[in-house]
């Protein structure tokens, strides 16, 4: 039995642990699962400076650039090994005309980004510089096509104009615009947010609209699309009921959408002033991550059994104000350690559902929300959430090791409860008590046989002790990298752009066969065990 040691007095600020003896076998030779390398992918939209600013700066830029994209994000992005890149939305994809973005790009239509500050989206960033960027960074695609205000014959059309290797209308207009042969596209998205800025529909409606959309997306030679419908926000398990009832033998994907909002969707917090009580709670909430994965997937479970289908998480992240005295249609955001402990609690999840979870997007890749970097002109900085994904990139297409962790509990009795609950009565829908394990853990075995475990201590105060066994596996070498820093509020700024960082670790000791790991207060920490 679990031997409880001491509970903490309550501190002032109203944060307690429950200490517990944190205990962590993993199963080192009973993988099943592979973790694909999806899960650790990206959404790019146009949004503010994501790709204006962010990756496009044109030809005649004198940042330095790749025809018109950016040398430095590009470089920083390979170094992560990004597997994918969603574009062109979001709410923006779903009245994005892609005919606007091909061909000379002085002749491109401008139109208004009506979504995101009404600005001029002048279309110089299309299909081609797109589709280029993905081969820079040597990444996936994935498009979301416009099931909201464009027709049929359009996003079919779009298809037939990436991926159609012969004599067609499409395929002859991208070999005039200079694209002799086609480009592969597995990843299609057929509408976003399809219930919301997608059209508004009910799920029964887009059930009827994705069955015509999705048939006109055809396989040309021997480029297979991997059809992706548009899935739940949160909560909404209807939606995911209804939508794979009625069309779940016609797609491969099912999208899911959650953000981690620590206050409400009216004043949603600052990225980098707030208190432990409201850190707290944004971890409390990124945390019910877990809880939608299992029940959208038992939905799934009911009418795909074999897992067929993937879940989708194609927009997750925080979202907070904007910065003061940014445009209030960029969302832009800083990004704290806070921000890298979310994303790290996230990926332990999402590896821990891979059986279902075949991909995931953060939102959004440069200067929005949970950023992975940040620019301003030529300057560009990485922020703490790059530096989770940094670490976390071992587990890209690693099988999943069983992990069984018992930990002690973390709490702040003064945390404002989640503001959205799901109905009374919904099983697991809410949340019970103030507080959360202090540690979350997760194990890979990588094609070459190294053990990765990445650990996350949310304790803002105190660092962990934590007593690992690996089963079925010899232990010989350990070497160890963390991420944290002084505070949780610190960020990395372009006059101190490695403020927060990743740093070589090695408060770890071997003895008969188990290790002992001093898990730093409010840390992410890699090992890697051969
Ligand atoms: O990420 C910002 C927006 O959030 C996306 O455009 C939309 O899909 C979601 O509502």
């Amino acid at each position: 039995m679990k031997r409880i040691f001491l509970i903490c007095a309550i501190a002032l600020s109203g944060a307690f642990v429950i200490n517990a003896q944190n205990r962590l076998i993993v199963d080192a030779d009973q993988g099943k699962e592979t973790i694909s390398k999806h899960i650790y992918g990206h959404f790019s939209e146009h949004l503010g400076h994501c790709i204006y600013g962010g990756i496009w700066v044109g030809e005649n830029s004198t940042i330095p650039n790749t025809r018109g994209i950016r040398n430095d994000v590009v470089k920083a992005l390979k170094d992560l090994q990004i597997p994918n890149l969603r574009w062109p939305g979001g709410c923006f994809a779903d009245e994005y005309h892609w005919m606007d973005g091909i061909g000379p790009r002085d002749k491109r239509p401008k139109m208004i980004n009506t979504h995101w500050g009404g600005v001029v989206e002048d279309n110089s960033f299309g299909t081609h510089e797109f589709l280029d960027l993905c081969e820079q960074l040597g990444c996936e695609p994935y498009i979301s096509g416009n099931l909201g205000s464009g027709s049929v014959e359009e996003m079919s059309k779009w298809v037939e104009y990436i991926t159609f290797d012969g004599e067609s209308p499409m395929a002859n207009l991208r070999k005039q615009n200079g694209r002799e042969k086609p480009w592969k596209v597995k990843f299609w998205g057929v509408g976003n947010e399809s219930w919301g800025c997608g059209g508004n529909m009910t799920a029964e409606t887009y059930s009827d609209q994705y069955r015509r959309y999705a048939t006109y997306c055809r396989d040309y030679g021997n480029n297979r699309l991997y059809k992706i419908a548009c899935g739940a926000s949160d909560f909404d398990y209807n939606w995911t009921e209804t939508v794979i009832k009625n069309i779940g033998n016609r797609m491969n994907g099912l999208s899911l959408h959650y953000y981690t909002v620590p206050k409400s969707w009216q004043d949603k917090g600052s990225a980098t002033q707030f208190d432990e009580a409201e850190y707290f709670t944004t971890i409390q909430k990124t945390l019910r991550m877990n809880e939608l994965l299992t029940q959208h997937s038992t939905i799934m479970d009911r009418y795909d059994p074999q897992k067929r289908i993937g879940l989708i998480t194609d927009e997750w992240g925080v979202w907070y104000n904007v910065e003061p005295g940014t445009n209030p249609g960029f969302l832009y955001q800083q990004n704290t350690l806070r921000d890298a402990i979310v994303a790290a609690l996230n990926f332990n999840i999402f590896n821990a559902h891979c059986d279902r979870v075949k991909m995931a997007n953060i939102a959004q890749i440069v200067n929005v929300l949970q950023s992975v970097i940040l620019t301003d002109n030529e300057k560009m900085v990485l922020t703490p959430t790059y530096w989770a994904f940094y670490l976390y990139k071992v587990h890209q297409d690693a099988t999943l090791l069983p992990v069984n962790l018992t930990c002690g509990k973390y709490g702040v009795q003064n945390a404002t409860p989640p503001a959205f609950e799901p109905p009374a009565g919904f099983p697991g829908g809410r949340q019970q008590g103030g507080q959360i394990d202090v540690i979350s853990a997760s194990a890979s075995k990588d094609a070459s046989g190294k053990i990765h475990i990445t650990l996350v201590n949310v304790d803002p105060s105190k660092a962990q002790t934590l007593e690992t066994e690996l089963r079925g596996a010899t232990v010989k070498k350990i070497t160890g990298k963390a991420l944290t820093s002084a505070k949780l509020q610190d960020f990395n700024s372009f006059d101190n752009p490695e403020t927060v960082g990743v740093k070589e670790f090695k408060d770890f000791k071997l003895q008969n066969g188990k290790i002992s790991v001093n898990l730093p207060s409010k840390s992410v920490v890699l090992l890697e065990i051969e």
